[in-house]
Formats: structure tokens, C-alpha cells, sequence
């Protein structure tokens, strides 16, 4: 008999993603985004991401279902992001699944939007391995977790202590007048500049803080830095070198996430890394990590540029994933919860 027919459903923020997935097998993704609506106002408009999720879901549904060639009859279980995300925006497609699974007479799954990052890679790369150290870099999240099963076995070795590493690529593309959301704007011109023409400091890499935060990360101290680096020229009257300031910021940054997370690999003798999230898209992360893991000897696995920020196919398959576990769904009553800890992988 072939796997079950999974509907993942992703509201977590600004995207309404719905992917079907049979198994590992990625049969339809579409995704709809608020995004445009938010670049006069510096960030996204909460009230405005809900309104967008609500006119969205159905056309994204239907699209989706088309692409995928199935009918919704012929769906086996319903999967969606239960958090950490915006509370409205949850509740849309919280409410829409739990719909959809009533009606169908279907299991529904409230999965981690963060942990979906991660096992989205069972589409493109295949079965995840026995162990496996993750890296999650997103707008929220920037976290090492040791996992040995991605639906039931996932334990977070650390975190960062203040921004995630694409919170600080958006404030260092606002502070440099570049648009919102900042991250993409900002590795753009970093390709541009010499990462060694400004060096910026790395959060938590020396002294007392190395071995008591040997998994964490601080960004704040950096975008400090940054900030004030900028200002001092602009109060002198100096042109600021955008594109240098952001290739010293980008390797900064880089430089912490690919040093701990190979070091995360080395300490619990682990094989493979897996990356995701939005700011796994970064052009310098994804090189750095390349170089570093071939010369530790670790595979690296990272999702194509489309799977790397918000979309259904990455909640598809954490579902799909709980399913093939043997994980229990989740009580119908459940609710949203915007600060999902990465310990929930399912809700129960
Ligand atoms: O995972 P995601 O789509 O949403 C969250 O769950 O947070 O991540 C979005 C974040 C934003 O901060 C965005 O600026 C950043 O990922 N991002 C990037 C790049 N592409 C997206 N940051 C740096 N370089 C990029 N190429
Ligand atoms: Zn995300």
C-alpha cells in the first residue's frame, strides 16, 4: 500500500504555503505572500499577515491540490503550524486545518513551524540520517539542536542570547536605508565588498563566554558595533563602504554560525548537518559551511534556495514524518502557541 497523503499547511508569518507529500515525496507546493504589502512600513503588520492568510487559503489550497493532482477526499492526515509564529496568523490556518480534518473525518498534526525547517530536507535530499546535528537560521530562530529522530527526538544543544542571525541582517539593512526585509539586501552587497576590509567582532568566541556558551550565539553585539562603525563615518561626513560594511558583518556572523555548528558535529560525533531556515539562503553561510564541513569531514545538507524561507512543504513533511513515527495527532481542541519551545514537535 502506498504511504499516506499528507496536507501541510504553513501561516506561521506573512507566507500561506499548502504542500501535499506522499511519504518523502513532494507532490504540489504553493505558497502566497503578504511581503509586498510591508515594505512602506519597515516590518510586518500582524493584523495585515491574518487578513492575507484568510483571503489566501483557499485559492493557495486549491492550487496546490491542482499541482498535485489529487482531490481533497483523497488526503490521509492534515498537518499544520502550530508556532512559534504570529498568533493571528496561526490561528488562520490552525482554524483552516482543523476544518478540513472534521470534515474529512482526518487526523490533524500542530507541528513546529522551526523543526519543519529542518526535515523539509527529506524532500530533496532523501531520508534524514540515524543522528544528525541541525542548524536553524531564521528571522526568529538561530539554534543547534541534536537530533535522532526528527518527529520524536530532538534536543537543542543551543541558541542565541539576544537576535537571530536574519533579525540582525534586517537591522543592518535598515540601519544602512536598504528595504525591508533587509537579510537578502544585505548578502547581496556583501558579494560585493571584502570581508576582510572591516573586521567585526564575534559574539561568544573567546574567554569565559567560549566554553560556558559553546552552542549559543550573540548578535547584538555586533550590530552595536556595526552601528556605531556607520554612524561615526556619517557623523564625520564620511561615505559609509555599504558593501564592505555588510561583507564584515556577513562573515561575522557566518563565521559563528558554521565555527559552532562543525564544532556541535565534532563534540557529539556526528556525520551530517543539516541547515534551514530563511537565512539559510545566505550566499556566504552556504559557502563557508561547504568549505568548513568538507574539511571536517562532515556531509552537509542543505535545501534548494525555494525551501529555504516559510512554505508548506516544510510542515507537509515534519507531518508526514510524525506519521511514519507513529506519533500520536494532536487533540482537536488544540491551540496556536506563538512561542512554541523547539522541545514540542507536535502538540499534544
Ligand atoms: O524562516 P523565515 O522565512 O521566517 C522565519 O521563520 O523567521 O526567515 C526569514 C529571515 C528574514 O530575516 C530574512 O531577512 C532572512 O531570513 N533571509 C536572509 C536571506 N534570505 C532570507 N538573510 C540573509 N541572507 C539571505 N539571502
Ligand atoms: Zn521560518
Amino acid at each position: 500500500m502506498s504511504e499516506p497523503l499528507v496536507l501541510g499547511i504553513e501561516s506561521t508569518c506573512d507566507e500561506t504555503g499548502v504542500a501535499l507529500v506522499r511519504g518523502r515525496e513532494l507532490l504540489g507546493d504553493v505558497t502566497a505572500t503578504s511581503m509586498d504589502e510591508y515594505a512602506r512600513y519597515g516590518g510586518i503588520i500582524p493584523e495585515i499577515a491574518s487578513r492575507a492568510h484568510l483571503e489566501s487559503f483557499i485559492p493557495t489550497l486549491d492550487a496546490a491540490l491542482a499541482a498535485a493532482d489529487v482531490d481533497l477526499g483523497q488526503v490521509d492526515a492534515v498537518a499544520v503550524c502550530a508556532g512559534p509564529g504570529l498568533i493571528g496568523s496561526l490561528t488562520v490556518g490552525v482554524s483552516a486545518a482543523k476544518a478540513l480534518a472534521v470534515s474529512l473525518g482526518r487526523p490533524v498534526y500542530g507541528v513546529n513551524h522551526v523543526i519543519g525547517h529542518l526535515a523539509v530536507d527529506e524532500l530533496t535530499d532523501g531520508p534524514l540520517p540515524e543522528r544528525f546535528i541541525g542548524l536553524i537560521v531564521s528571522g526568529g530562530h538561530s539554534n543547534l539542536l541534536s537530533i535522532r529522530n526528527i518527529a520524536t527526538d530532538v534536543v537543542e544543544l543551543g541558541g542565541t542570547l539576544d537576535d537571530a542571525a536574519g533579525e540582525a541582517f534586517d537591522k543592518v539593512g535598515r540601519l544602512l536605508g536598504l528595504p525591508y526585509p533587509g537579510g537578502p539586501h544585505v548578502d547581496r552587497l556583501a558579494r560585493a565588498g571584502d570581508r576582510h576590509a572591516i573586521r567585526f567582532p564575534r559574539g561568544l568566541a573567546a574567554g569565559k563566554d567560549k566554553e560556558r556558551h559553546r552552542y549559543d550565539f550573540s548578535f547584538s553585539g555586533l550590530k552595536t558595533a556595526v552601528a556605531r562603525y556607520v554612524e561615526s563615518l556619517q557623523d564625520a561626513g564620511q561615505e559609509v563602504p555599504g558593501a564592505h560594511v555588510c561583507a564584515g558583518f556577513s562573515e561575522a556572523v557566518n563565521d559563528s554560525l558554521t565555527a559552532k555548528a562543525v564544532q556541535a558535529c565534532l563534540d557529539h560525533d556526528c556525520d551530517t548537518l543539516v541547515v534551514g531556515g530563511g537565512f539559510s539562503a545566505n550566499s556566504r553561510l552556504r559557502e563557508l559551511a561547504a568549505q568548513r564541513c568538507a574539511a571536517a569531514g562532515i556531509t552537509l545538507r542543505l535545501p534548494p534556495l525555494r525551501y529555504c524561507t516559510d512554505n508548506g512543504a516544510q510542515i507537509a513533511a515534519l507531518g508526514s514524518a510524525a506519521v511514519r513515527a507513529g506519533v500520536e495527532p494532536s487533540p482537536l481542541g488544540f491551540a496556536p502557541d506563538s512561542g512554541m519551545p523547539l522541545s514540542v514537535t507536535v502538540v499534544h
